[in-house]
């Protein structure tokens, strides 16, 4: 059985794969009084890549806040009355044969802008927006200036945390990842370029990880202790990476110290992205970023999914079989190809999973 298709054990739950769906906005949720909510476009879109042979879905970020939205037509789980659409879209995807995994988030400064095929611009509050928080009064280039978080509002951001995670769970939701990546509100906590903080949560490496831990803490309270909780991050934001940038920015030696952290408080898997916290080239090489969750994964001895540019599927399975990472995520491919993963079987001499249905594609 070629690495890929061999079944990864978390905790209690085993992923029957390592070829997982990458989180995806699709801005595409219900509007009005039921905004945050998904639609049948989304349960199509899940169940089809979980019958395509994905081994674990990850549903894309749903805000834990309506201001934690990265647009109006973003997933979100702010409100008891948005359960049962999401236990809907869970049961879907476990039909279809996968484990259903959500991602939770908060924007944070780079909230309330329009949708990416709309041009992705900042979207003033009369135009349907909000009001942006971040962990100080620096702005994104070109959007707004967030208000600086105070103790109770970031209290009030842990405490939301916590509840998605309740509704996630209550909807059937199997894993539940974190966002801590590209630029959004723990990510911003985490860099020195938006964390300008002089209390216990700036400065310091240790300090600009607190509210991270702190909210990997509330949501390890929620999610049950058999289950497990993915932490997604930027191994870099490519600021150390730019010889022309002379600032200290978000290292891959501050991921290794934050995986190590995560794992104490109770995080089974990293999901190794980067970059977002300000715009910045990104290597053009294919193991841009597989290479740093590589890095990881031997320094910190954690587990880790690697992400960015899983094209083939030979190589997602070197990936996986050389130990440079416990399983792969996989996105655009996917977005034009549901049925990647089960391609991806078929060239590696596996069967496609669903053999009795697809049979006759063989
Ligand atoms: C349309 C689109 C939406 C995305 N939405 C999210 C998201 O909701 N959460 C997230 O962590 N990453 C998001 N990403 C990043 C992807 O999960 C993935 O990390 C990235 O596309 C690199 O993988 P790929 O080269 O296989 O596409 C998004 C990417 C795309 C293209």
């Amino acid at each position: 059985m070629p690495a890929l298709f061999r079944p990864l054990t978390l905790r209690d739950l085993t992923v029957p794969n390592r070829v997982w769906m990458s989180p995806m906005c699709t801005y595409s949720a219900e509007s009005g009084e039921r905004a945050g909510t998904p639609t049948d476009c989304h349960l199509v879109h899940y169940a089809s890549r979980a019958a395509g042979g994905v081994g674990l879905v990850m549903v894309e970020a749903t805000a834990v806040r309506s201001d934690g939205r990265i647009s109006p037509w973003d997933l979100g789980l702010w409100a008891d009355a948005q359960t049962p659409d999401f236990k809907r879209l869970a049961k879907a995807i476990s039909a279809a044969g996968a484990v259903p995994a959500i991602q939770l988030a908060h924007s944070g400064r780079k909230g309330s802008l329009e949708r990416p095929w709309r041009g992705g611009a900042p979207l003033a509050v009369s135009d349907g927006g909000w009001p942006t928080v971040g962990p100080s009064a620096i702005a994104f280039p070109g959007y707004p200036r967030p208000t600086a978080a105070d103790r109770s509002e970031m209290a009030n951001l842990v405490a939301s945390f916590a509840s998605a995670a309740r509704r996630a769970l209550e909807a059937g939701f199997e894993v539940v990842e974190v966002n801590a990546a590209h630029g959004y509100l723990l990510q911003s906590f985490l860099s020195p370029i938006s964390n300008r903080r002089t209390d216990e949560f700036g400065g310091s490496l240790v300090n600009r990880a607190r509210f991270v831990l702190e909210v990997l803490d509330a949501v390890r309270a929620i999610w049950p202790q058999h289950m497990p909780v993915f932490l997604r991050i930027s191994t870099t934001d490519w600021i150390a990476e730019d010889p022309a940038d002379s600032r200290e920015g978000w290292t891959v030696a501050d991921s290794i110290q934050l995986a190590l952290w995560a794992r104490e408080h109770g995080v089974d898997l990293l999901d190794g992205s980067s970059g977002g916290v300000e715009p910045k080239p990104i290597p053009t090489a294919r193991d841009y970023q597989t290479a740093l969750a590589a890095r990881i994964r031997s320094e910190a001895s954690v587990a880790i999914a690697a992400v960015g540019r899983i094209t083939e599927a030979t190589w997602a399975d070197e990936l996986v079989r050389t130990g440079q990472a416990d399983a792969v995520f996989i996105g655009r491919a996917l977005l034009r190809d549901a049925s990647w993963p089960n391609n991806a079987a078929a060239q590696l001499g596996v069967p496609p999973r669903f053999v009795e249905q697809y049979a006759y594609a063989l």
